[in-house]
């Protein structure tokens, strides 16, 4: 489906380190910007700070002679918002449209809030811009307080602030799942009581196509992408399997946590694993939330449980992680505590049961050990 009067002006990002300042990005993200063109034409959203310019050409561009009579503000976080003073100076004659939230962070961020020039709008209002008929949805925590989406009611186009976006800049050709998977989970995912709500609201409404403002436009399917929204904010695993995490310094747990892939498999379970301290941190995460079990694997360290451990299970915890097994391997030399302190670590989280067998290795895998582990095997195939 093509919308002639909807025209892309946003910029591809390839350069960028770590998105957020924590998330490796190899393909790049992508800062997505709108001109809807109309009797007034209405930009939705900025970029990062450093594509300013190429942003403004963009939107030049596309409008010619003319210029836009508003910039829509769905969301105040920098890697959309850092361009709009930039915008404001270009063109002094558009009106900046938010909320009392969005305005606050704007003088936060540039010392005004635009006085004069800004249409400040309430929940479900409505604005036209000749043809096209907007209204904006309000999505506080989806992904900050301040977030809106913007219904097109004309086109049945939903320009969705963060929800629906992916890692990844435009060009490249990767399947929606997989890193949109990763950005939810790293980016929204504490917040699915609020991505819920607003699902309910948006189930109100036709939608012919959704623009996010990272990754691409999606045009078809789409109660696809919705479904797996649902799913993933309401915390429901998408894939029956096991994730078995590991931390080992010296070999011996991650034998173990080996050996349990290997059990796991000869039940014909699907399983992945990952070694904590060598893998993408956000992947991890992801797949925990993935799959129905886990199964976490780690040494104790100085009377605790290895950092890398330690900040994964933070990061699900922070993450609301819930509805889920979990099976333990612990191992230590001279005084193991990791078990005890996984347990207590996940005392937050709401419906996680615990395999009732805990491995216990002392160093190295013995005969004992082994044994336990098909014990745990068993557990989490059921
Ligand atoms: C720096 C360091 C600190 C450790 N601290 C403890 C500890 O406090 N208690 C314990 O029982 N084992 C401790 N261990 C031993 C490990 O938990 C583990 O048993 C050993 O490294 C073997 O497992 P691996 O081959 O998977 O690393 C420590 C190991 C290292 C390297
Ligand atoms: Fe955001
Ligand atoms: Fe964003």
């Amino acid at each position: 489906m093509t919308f002639e009067n909807i025209r892309y002006v946003g910029v591809n990002d390839r350069d960028i380190d770590l998105f957020e300042g924590m998330y490796v990005v190899p393909e790049g993200v992508s800062y997505n910007s709108y001109v809807i063109i109309d009797e007034k034409s209405a930009v939705t959203d900025g970029v990062d700070g450093g594509f300013a310019d190429v942003w403004l050409k963009n939107i030049a561009a596309v409008l010619g002679d003319k210029k836009p009579a508003y910039l829509i503000i769905n969301h105040m976080e920098p890697d959309h918002s850092a361009s709009i003073f930039a915008f404001a100076e270009k063109y002094p004659d558009a009106t900046l449209v938010g909320n009392d939230k969005t305005f606050v962070m704007l003088s936060e961020y540039f010392g005004t809030a635009f006085e004069g020039r800004r249409l400040v709008v309430t929940d479900g209002e409505e604005l036209s811009l000749g043809k096209t008929k907007l209204k904006f949805v309000f999505a506080p925590m989806v992904h900050w307080p301040e977030v809106m989406v913007t219904y097109d009611e004309t086109d049945k186009v939903l320009f969705s602030a963060d929800a629906f976006g992916k890692f990844g800049t435009l060009d490249v050709e990767d399947k929606w799942d997989s890193e949109a998977r990763r950005y939810y989970f790293g980016i929204v995912g504490k917040y699915g009581l609020q991505v819920q709500g607003l699902l309910k609201k948006l189930s109100a409404y036709e939608i012919r196509a959704i623009f996010p403002l990272h990754g691409p436009v999606l045009r078809e399917n789409l109660g696809y992408y919705i479904e797996k929204y649902n799913l993933w904010s309401s915390y429901t695993p998408e894939v029956d399997g096991v994730l078995i995490a590991y931390t080992s310094v010296y070999g011996h747990t991650k034998a173990a946590a080996e050996k349990l892939y290997e059990e796991l498999k000869d039940r014909n379970v699907t399983v992945s694993i990952c070694d904590l301290a060598r893998s993408d941190w956000s992947q991890c995460v992801a797949s925990a939330f993935q799959l129905s079990k886990l199964a976490l694997a780690t040494t104790t360290y100085n009377g605790e449980i290895f950092p890398a451990m330690r900040e994964f299970i933070d990061c699900l915890v922070e993450r609301n992680y819930k509805n889920r097994k979990i099976g333990i391997i612990e191992n230590g030399t001279w005084a193991p505590v990791a078990a005890k302190l996984i347990r207590a670590k996940f005392e937050k989280c709401k419906n996680i049961t615990f395999a009732e067998t805990d491995v216990k290795i002392r160093s190295a895998l013995n005969d004992e050990s082994l044994a336990a582990l098909k014990v745990l095997a068993d557990e989490m195939s059921k």
